[in-house]
């Protein structure tokens, strides 16, 4: 009997810790994150949990949270990627997202995240696609996103931008996509140096109030985006 309790007593270790904090965050009607809990001896088996050679993949994409975004995923060792696509993410973004500081990908695309894109994001030089589609961030595209080192696609497409483009976007020789289309930033010229992007695939300015001059370069047509 004391076997069987000890046994039913596994404990986790602090990543595990973590993930329930995670998970307490979140309301989840659907019960989305219910094996999230002490039976499994490792994390690697919990919903929407991957694990590779010392690092994480956390998504939770179409899991019908609801709640803030809490920067608590963000202690998890070597946390790679992190979709929370198509949730009920609720609040702003935190600066404190750069402890998410090896990330590669991140997807919120689909969420009602409110406020401007936070300047910090940009210290995650790891990051190669930021997708934030369809949320309201207002304001600005950072001037710091001048600092990514990797970005390759940048797709803020439908929400609430209604401040300037940085200047420093020409500096960005990774980035392949570009799609800023549905938004209501200031109206402005593209500056036409983003020609020069050598790696640049697809840009997209659809309803924007953007227009540059090069587009033509670009061959593939935006999609359609209803909102
Ligand atoms: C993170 O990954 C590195 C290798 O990229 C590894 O040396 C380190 O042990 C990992 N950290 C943890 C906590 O898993
Ligand atoms: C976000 O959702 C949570 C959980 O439903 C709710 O308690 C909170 O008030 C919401 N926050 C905002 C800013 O709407
Ligand atoms: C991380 O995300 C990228 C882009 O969505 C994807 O190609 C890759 O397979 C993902 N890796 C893992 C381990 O889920
Ligand atoms: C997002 O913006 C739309 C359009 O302005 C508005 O109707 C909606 O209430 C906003 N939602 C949130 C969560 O801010
Ligand atoms: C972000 O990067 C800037 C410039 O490299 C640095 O000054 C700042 O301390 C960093 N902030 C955080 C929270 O890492
Ligand atoms: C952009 O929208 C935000 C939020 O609605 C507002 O506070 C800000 O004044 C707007 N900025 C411009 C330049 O219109
Ligand atoms: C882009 O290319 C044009 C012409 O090739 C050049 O004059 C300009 O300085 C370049 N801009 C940048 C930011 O490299």
């Amino acid at each position: 009997m004391v076997l069987l309790l000890l046994l039913l007593v596994v404990s986790l270790n602090q990543e595990g810790l973590y993930l329930q904090q995670v998970k307490l965050g979140f309301d989840d009607p659907d019960g989305a994150l219910s094996d999230w809990n002490n039976r499994h001896d490792t994390l690697c088996e919990w919903s929407g949990i991957k694990c590779d050679l010392e690092t994480y993949s956390v998504d939770l994409s179409n899991a019908n949270i609801v709640g803030p975004f809490h920067t608590i995923i963000c202690r998890l060792p070597n946390l790679t990627n992190l979709s929370l696509s198509n949730n009920y993410i609720n609040s702003s973004l935190p600066d404190d997202i750069s402890a998410c500081e090896k990330l590669q990908h991140l997807d919120l695309s689909e969420n009602y995240l409110v406020g401007p894109i936070p300047t910090m994001i940009a210290n995650i030089t790891t990051l190669r696609s930021l997708v934030l589609s369809r949320n309201n961030f207002s304001d600005d595209i950072p001037e710091s996103f001048g600092r990514f080192q990797r970005l390759e696609e940048l797709a803020p497409i439908g929400n609430l931008l209604n401040g300037t483009i940085p200047s420093v976007l020409v500096n960005f020789f990774t980035l392949r996509v570009l799609n800023l289309a549905y938004n209501p930033f200031t109206p402005s010229q593209i500056p036409s140096d983003i020609g020069n992007f050598t790696n640049l695939e697809f840009l997209c300015l659809t309803q924007s109030n953007l227009v540059s001059q090069i587009q033509v370069k670009f061959q593939r047509t935006c999609v359609p985006w209803g909102r």
